[in-house]
């Protein structure tokens, strides 16, 4: 029998549009797929980002939407075939956006994504939710509500403070309103420009600030390629030799910092978790003898 899955769900946030939500929900998914997660990666905008990044033509498949208004389940409904190694999909597709036309007014949506969740936690190791870049949609409600852990995404440029300020204050509102255990596993700089340090040194003084401990060690790169890769329907762990493409290493990276947040959530959160660079990660599905301390990483390899 397959190990226990461990059920983490991480929804993928900052609803400030075009921001990288999409481009880490997949690479990070494959990225630990590569290290013998099981990873479902759930599309949660009707403008479908994640299905297209992942290469699945929209209207080509039941998704998300069936998801929500049927009794259907993730396993009748995700797409595993030409996928990234470890990675499913379940797919969106623009008639999400009358998601709330087609609900019954007595369902509450807040709860929406708990039957569905439920069912994945049983199944996956890491389950990602790609929300809309709509606070109030319905969906990223949903996902606020279910999620262990919000990631958030932010370009480093100005006009990103303003996006996580507001990030951080709707956290706080779900966190009090509907989902106490809601917790930031960090802000992801992508698309680092590795000339603007001022910006990015001021950017990260105001995440150290809002939210100590939770900026990654590990940013990624501007890199043309990414977005060459969105349009091609491909992240980078499909391409033949990505081990040695540098966003590849970094998107690497940023999965072990999070496998090593969430394995160890109480430590992590007490603030007690040793930085990233001076730990090493455990393998996934540790077996029951413990894990020596010098064990390599099975995202980063040996
Ligand atoms: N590191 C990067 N370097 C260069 N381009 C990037 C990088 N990360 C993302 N991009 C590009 O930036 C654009 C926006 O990224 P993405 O679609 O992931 O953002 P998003 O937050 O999901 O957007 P939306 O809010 O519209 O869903 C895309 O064209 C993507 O290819
Ligand atoms: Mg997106």
């Amino acid at each position: 029998m397959a190990d226990a899955a461990l059920g983490i769900v991480i929804a993928v946030g900052n609803q400030k549009g075009g921001v990288g939500k999409t481009t880490n929900s997949v690479n990070i998914a494959a990225a630990l797929g590569q290290g013998g997660y099981r990873c479902l990666v759930i599309d949660l905008d009707p403008a479908a980002g994640a299905t297209r990044h992942l290469g699945v033509p929209e209207n080509s498949f039941a998704g998300t939407l069936e998801l929500l208004t049927t009794d259907e389940t993730i396993a009748g409904l995700a797409i595993f075939e030409r996928m990234p190694s470890g990675v499913q999909l379940i797919a969106s597709r623009p008639q999400l956006s009358e998601l709330d036309a087609l609900l019954s007014k007595f369902t509450d949506r807040t709860r929406l994504l708990d039957r569905p969740i439920a069912d994945a936690r049983r199944h996956f190791d890491f389950v990602f939710l790609d929300t809309a870049p709509f606070a109030a949609a319905t969906t990223t409600v949903a996902a606020y509500a279910v999620a262990d852990w919000i990631l958030l995404s932010a370009f480093p440029h100005p006009l990103s403070l303003g996006g996580l300020t507001e990030a951080f204050k709707d956290v706080a509102d779900v966190r009090r309103h509907r989902n106490p255990r809601l917790e930031v596993l960090g802000v992801v700089f992508t698309n680092v420009d590795s000339r603007a340090t001022r910006l990015r040194t001021e950017l990260e003084r105001v995440v150290s600030a809002s939210l100590p401990g939770r900026r990654f060690e590990t940013s990624i790169s501007q890199a043309v390629l990414l977005a060459e890769l969105s349009g091609r329907g491909k992240t980078l762990f499909q391409l033949p030799r990505f081990a040695e493409i540098k966003i590849a290493q970094q998107y690497l990276r940023l999965a072990a910092e999070i496998e090593h947040r969430v394995r160890q959530r109480t430590r992590f959160l007490e603030g007690t978790l040793p930085p990233f660079g001076e730990s090493a990660v455990s393998t996934p599905h540790p077996p029951e003898v413990p894990v020596v301390t010098a064990a390599p990483s099975p995202i980063l390899g040996a």
